[in-house]
């Protein structure tokens, strides 16, 4: 390690008219209480989305003296597979079919559907209208049709009929494929759809060249981590998200 990050937080837009908040994203490898404070202050933001290695934990009550209420809001899990030694092999129980880009509604339905029950970090911040959080999973889940060959997305099918979907990013860069937002319909549950769509997206990336696999969730998402580790996939990284509820933009006057 090498001493503190700079503290450079990154609007987000879409949260933030989402929320009606001016909500901010900050990577960070140590927590400088301090620099996190006056970055806050400057960018006048509501909410700070910070991610931090979980290992930083005992760090996270120096932004109390810095004034700021901490919310540790879950624990991310971090695993990846090496795909040049080849796929686990196919499992032809399901399919994937590539969404199209007129499919973005489609998509956005199933995504509401698929994690309806979810819990995450946004579910930890009062701040956050409980109404709102599935809307943000649509609007990413439809956003992957929009940026050309960097993402995309599949319907899981079974026996002609989409149980589930799964969107990705490609890096092609470094030959990186990441699992971003994907499941299955409640309806299709517990019958090997989610591991027999995780064999056919890791022969779908082995096959374009791609050389790793990459995929997080929340620490409390049993059922996928039991696929991945099965399937070969390693744990090898995990940190902590924590918000600051600043509220040092308008909506301070609006609460
Ligand atoms: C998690 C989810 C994808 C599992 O889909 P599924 O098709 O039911 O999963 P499968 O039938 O292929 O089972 C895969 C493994 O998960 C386990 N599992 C499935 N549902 C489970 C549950 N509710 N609790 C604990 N384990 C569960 C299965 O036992 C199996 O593990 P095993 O082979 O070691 O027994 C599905 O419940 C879902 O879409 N949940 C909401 C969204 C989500 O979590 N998406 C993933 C975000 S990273």
């Amino acid at each position: 390690m090498t001493g503190a990050d700079a503290v450079v937080l990154r609007e987000s837009p879409l949260e933030s008219a989402r929320f009606g908040l001016r909500v901010f994203r900050c990577d960070v490898s140590t927590i400088d209480a301090a620099a996190i404070a006056d970055a806050i202050e400057r960018e006048r933001a509501d909410v700070l989305i910070l991610r931090v290695p979980a290992r930083e934990i005992g760090a996270v009550r120096a932004l109390a003296a810095s004034g700021f209420a901490a919310i540790v809001a879950d624990t991310l899990v971090y695993y990846d597979i090496e795909l040049l030694a080849g796929a686990p092999e196919r499992d032809a129980s399901v399919t994937l079919r590539p969404a199209a880009i007129a499919e973005g509604a489609q998509l956005a339905h199933m995504a509401r559907e698929v994690f309806a029950g979810y819990v995450s970090h946004y579910h930890a911040n009062p701040l956050f209208e409980r109404a709102r959080i599935l809307d943000g999973y649509a609007e990413w889940a439809a956003r992957h049709l929009e940026q050309g060959s960097a993402s995309g997305a599949w319907f899981v099918e079974r026996e002609g009929a989409a149980v589930g979907f799964s969107c990705y990013r490609i890096d092609a860069v470094s030959g990186v494929a990441t699992g971003v937002l994907n499941g299955i319909l409640p309806a299709a549950r517990e019958r090997g759809a989610y591991r027999a769509m995780l064999r056919a997206m890791l022969g779908e990336f082995a096959g374009m060249g791609l050389r790793r696999f990459d995929i997080s969730t929340q620490v409390h998402n049993i059922a996928v981590q039991r696929t991945w580790a099965s399937l070969g996939l390693r744990l090898r990284h995990a940190s902590n998200t924590v918000h600051i509820n600043a509220l040092r933009g308008n909506a301070a006057n609006r609460r």
